[in-house]
């Protein structure tokens, strides 16, 4: 969507926060021995409490509140009797609609003990987000994102998992423009404008970077088993700085 009022940035910045929140509140239960089903029951009960609805459920029909996703899982976990361990690494992402409005954030966390080459593909894929959100503004073509992107995770050695991206959001989770790749795309010249909502969303790869769908029928994988990472805001483009609708 396209902010057209004080009203609707009012409305997108309440849900955005509690997306924000819910992440938060999730993570701090993180812990060896908690089910990412109970993990997704704090994450239900939390948007609950503040009058949400979980997105995946309300558009997909996905079967959990939020989407949880342990080390070679890319994105799109089923929550459920999976244990967390020791030194997973665990993202949680949260995308949930409070008076029609639309919000959608993510990230990675590792369960301690730390291992320093997983810390250094979360504190890339973080800057590679932060990197492109400082080039993100009205009258850019689309494509500054990627490249900004693309430029960090090759400065890490990572790839990208090139099928997924950022994308238009708001009135509903999944809106034009539907997919913002997270890579330099010559092409995606479509220019950002101001009031735009939309997400950044990276996901860096220690592997090859390519993903298969699980049996499950949602979650994605790296098919080399390695791990990915992924950070998450939902923006508003502006002809500054975004304003950042999902940041704490
Ligand atoms: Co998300
Ligand atoms: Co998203």
């Amino acid at each position: 969507m396209t902010i057209e009022s004080e009203h609707d940035l009012v409305k997108l910045m309440k849900i955005g926060r509690i997306c924000g929140l819910t992440v938060q509140y999730i993570a701090r239960h993180l812990e060896p021995g908690i089910t990412t089903r109970e993990l997704d029951r704090l994450g239900a009960d939390f948007l609950e409490k503040h009058g949400a609805r979980s997105a995946p459920i309300v558009t997909y029909k996905f079967p959990g509140a939020t989407c949880i996703s342990i080390n070679d899982e890319v994105a799109h976990g089923i929550p459920g009797d999976r244990v967390v361990q020791a030194g997973d690494m665990v993202n949680i992402d949260v995308s949930a609609e409070l008076e029609g409005y639309f919000a959608d954030t993510g990230a990675s966390f590792i369960v301690p003990p730390i291992d320093p080459v997983k810390q250094r593909l979360c504190d890339f894929t973080r800057v590679a987000l932060d990197k492109a959100i400082d080039v993100a503004r009205s009258g850019s073509p689309i494509n500054v994102i990627g490249k900004a992107i693309e430029s960090e995770a090759k400065r890490g050695g990572y790839s990208l998992i090139r099928e997924l991206g950022g994308h238009g959001i708001g009135r509903g989770l999944h809106e034009e423009p539907r997919n913002i790749p997270n890579f330099y795309h010559p092409k995606a010249r479509f220019p950002l404008h101001e009031g735009l909502v939309m997400t950044i969303e990276p996901f860096l790869c220690m592997g090859k970077g390519k993903i298969y769908t699980d049996r499950d029928g949602w979650t994605l994988k790296t098919i080399d088993g390695t791990f990915a990472a992924q950070y998450e805001h939902t923006i508003v483009i502006t002809k500054d700085r975004p304003i950042l609708v999902t940041a704490i």
